[in-house]
């Protein structure tokens, strides 16, 4: 089954394995959403089985808390867990001083709420996700139905005075319709092309009536796990200023590979 692994697929599991080593017994742990947090939540499945590990779990959408379920973590809510010792995700993108872009999942509303009541957050990546400069990734922003059209209106009004390459926004579709996150909301997709002050654009954003969330996370993620299609791993931690490389056993992805779907 290993030689089946794409290397894209190679890079997220080999990502998602090694964050997996900074879960201890006992944790409260975020479980983030995406292709590459799937593999996370499949990898501490794995370690339950295999170590006995014991942890509870704060999914950050409907599809990693099914995923959860299924490979036997004990989910809890936010409220339940109230502080989480770590929580790990993916990201759309992510610059220099781990400043990112998500939301490409439609789940940044979760994943900021879950992160920001982190201990630490570590962001699992393959290697194309890092950028000089954020906004070659459309920057999705969370907006209530009410009025989403005049809120669409007031952000391009806004971005005419902001540090960006493109003013373009679109809604999000899921087929004809419009899509609508796990709250019951829309999102916005803003095609920057390149964010100048990305600090300034999250605290402009969310000024705007109508705006819940936008999916810049600034000063969030401590460590960025960095997986390459060949195996090897990089962890870069902000705190302590280290950069790390090692190399997996892409083999143990036997057991967990069946059914990834996210
Ligand atoms: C979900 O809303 C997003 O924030 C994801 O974390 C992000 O889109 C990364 O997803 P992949 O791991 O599938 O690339």
């Amino acid at each position: 089954m290993t030689g089946d692994l794409s290397p894209i697929d190679t890079a997220k599991f080999v990502a998602a394995s090694r964050a997996c080593e900074f879960v201890e017994n006992g944790m409260r742990v975020g479980l983030g959403t995406g292709s590459t947090a799937a593999w996370m939540v499949r990898c501490l499945g794995e370690r339950l089985r295999r170590d006995g590990l014991k942890i509870s779990g704060v999914p950050t959408s409907t599809r990693t808390a099914e995923l959860a379920r299924k490979v036997g973590i004990d989910v809890i809510s936010l409220d339940e867990a109230k502080w989480l010792d770590l929580t790990i995700d993916g990201a759309d993108e992510f610059d220099g001083e781990m400043n990112l872009i998500k939301g490409g999942g439609g789940a940044l509303l979760q994943e900021k709420i879950v992160a920001t009541a982190s201990d630490r957050m570590i962001v699992i990546t393959d290697v194309s996700k890092e950028v000089e400069t954020l906004g070659a990734f459309p920057l999705p922003v969370e907006v209530i139905p009410f009025g989403w059209q005049t809120t669409k209106a007031l952000i391009e009004e806004t971005l005419v005075n902001m540090e960006v390459l493109g003013q373009d926004c679109s809604l999000r579709m899921n087929g004809d319709a419009p899509f609508v996150t796990d709250e019951g909301n829309h999102i916005l997709d803003l095609h920057l092309k390149r964010i100048g002050n990305p600090r300034q654009m999250a605290l402009v954003l969310n000024q705007i009536p109508g705006i819940v969330e936008n999916g810049l996370f600034i000063d969030i993620c401590d460590v960025v796990v960095i997986g390459h299609g060949d195996g090897r791993v990089e962890t870069r931690d902000i705190n302590a200023g280290t950069r790390e490389e090692s190399q997996l056993d892409v083999a143990v992805a036997d057991n967990i590979f069946a059914d990834i779907t996210d």
